[in-house]
């Protein structure tokens, strides 16, 4: 997803793209649950806009069963935006303030046909009372209630379409500590009790710990590493990914398992305007070489289910001296063409895992 920069005046011609989210790959199976974690500005909320098409991307294809949410129009949307529906990041402006909660809640049922009129009150009650609130209080305005109870007015509306697909765009961030883990054990509740899949938005990797059983980490529009929770809490193989981790909170450690080596990054991160050559987390980077200045280094599947997007993975203190992408890329290890190499082909990212993968302790691709 590319959004294009105009300049100023009356003629306003595109002079640029921020490159907000960039040929990225994964996959949320059904039921199950995926966090996307990374810092502000990395292109989560482009991602989840994207899924529910309140984007259209640039390029690029979203499969959900058989239909590419990405080159439909909107009239062959409508039946399937039921399924994938969103929870927005701010519940304070997500939820308009002169309408009451039956008509927030209520308002999808009727624009969808889902029950006939005069049952929508009594609909709208029992979705109240899923996510906890009084079913009283359908006359009431958003205004009339708490941060972490306009969370849950706004989780009703996104039920009431019976969803497969629920998008939670950091759903509790906005809210006190005190309340985060109400509004995601309701979640979770939900995720049992009705099936629905969920693609988690958090800015750090504690928040999706113990919602998500899969995990990808976004920098700079791109994913940087992805992985089961084993993977991705105890080895992860991708400098940013350690360095988020080692920056979470003490009193939060505990619930990542134990207190890290505290890893400072170096700088802000770049303009997505005008991204770095090659790995864009290179100018952060404390491990950085020549070759991540002239190639991208590939997602490349180095585990079951374990995807890390680096030219020099490893555990921390312990990452390669020479880069393990340079033979499947072709190149030298200072990333110079090599005109005896030939490029692995496997390189292309497709979402899920394959039953093959890059061994790095063999340096060669197989199988467990
Ligand atoms: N409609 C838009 N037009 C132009 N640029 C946009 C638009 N929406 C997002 N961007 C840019 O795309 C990049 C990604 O933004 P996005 O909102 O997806 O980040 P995020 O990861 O959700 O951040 P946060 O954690 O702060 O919510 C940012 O640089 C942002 O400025
Ligand atoms: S590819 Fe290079 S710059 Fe990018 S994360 Fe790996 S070592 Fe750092
Ligand atoms: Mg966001």
């Amino acid at each position: 997803m590319y959004f294009p920069v105009r300049s100023g005046g009356i003629v306003r011609r595109k002079v640029g793209d921020v490159q907000a989210v960039d040929g990225i790959s994964f996959e949320v199976p059904e039921g199950g649950s995926l966090g996307l974690v990374g810092e502000s500005g990395c292109g989560k909320s482009t991602t989840g806009r994207l899924i529910t098409r309140l984007y259209t991307p640039t390029a690029g294809s979203m499969m959900f069963r058989d239909h590419d949410l990405a080159k439909m129009s909107n009239s062959a949307l409508k039946p399937l935006r039921r399924e994938v529906q969103m929870i927005f990041q701010d519940p304070y402006s997500s939820l308009n303030p002169r309408h009451t909660v039956g008509t927030i809640v209520g308002t999808p049922l009727l624009v969808h046909d889902i029950v006939p009129k005069k049952q929508v009150l009594s609909r709208v009650q029992e979705l109240l009372e899923v996510v906890g609130l009084n079913p009283e209080h359908y006359n009431r305005y958003p205004s009339e209630f708490s941060g972490g109870q306009r969370q849950r007015i706004g989780i009703a509306r996104a039920l009431a379409l019976s969803p497969k697909l629920l998008v939670a765009d950091e759903p509790v961030s906005a809210l006190d500590v005190s309340i985060q883990a109400q509004v995601i054990n309701l979640l979770q509740d939900i995720q049992r009790d009705f099936g629905v899949a969920f693609l988690f938005i958090a800015h750090d990797l504690a928040v999706v710990r113990h919602f998500c059983p899969e995990v990808a980490v976004m920098y700079l529009g791109k994913i940087v590493e992805i992985g089961d929770r084993e993977s991705i809490y105890s080895h992860p193989r991708h400098p940013y990914t350690q360095a988020l981790l080692s920056a979470v909170p003490d009193i939060k450690q505990a619930t990542i398992g134990g207190r890290r080596e505290r890893i400072r990054l170096e700088g802000d991160v770049p303009s997505p305007i005008n991204p770095p050559s090659g790995c864009r987390f290179r100018t952060r980077c404390p491990i950085a070489q020549d070759i991540c200045a002239k190639h991208e280094p590939p997602l490349l599947q180095i585990g079951s289910r374990h995807k890390v997007a680096c030219h020099f993975p490893g555990e921390v203190h312990k990452h390669p001296t020479e880069p393990i992408t340079a033979r499947l890329l072709g190149v030298d290890n200072a990333g110079n063409p090599d005109p005896g190499a030939t490029p692995s082909p496997d390189l292309v990212t497709k979402p899920g895992y394959d039953d093959t993968w890059f061994d790095l302790d063999t340096k060669t691709f197989g199988r467990a």
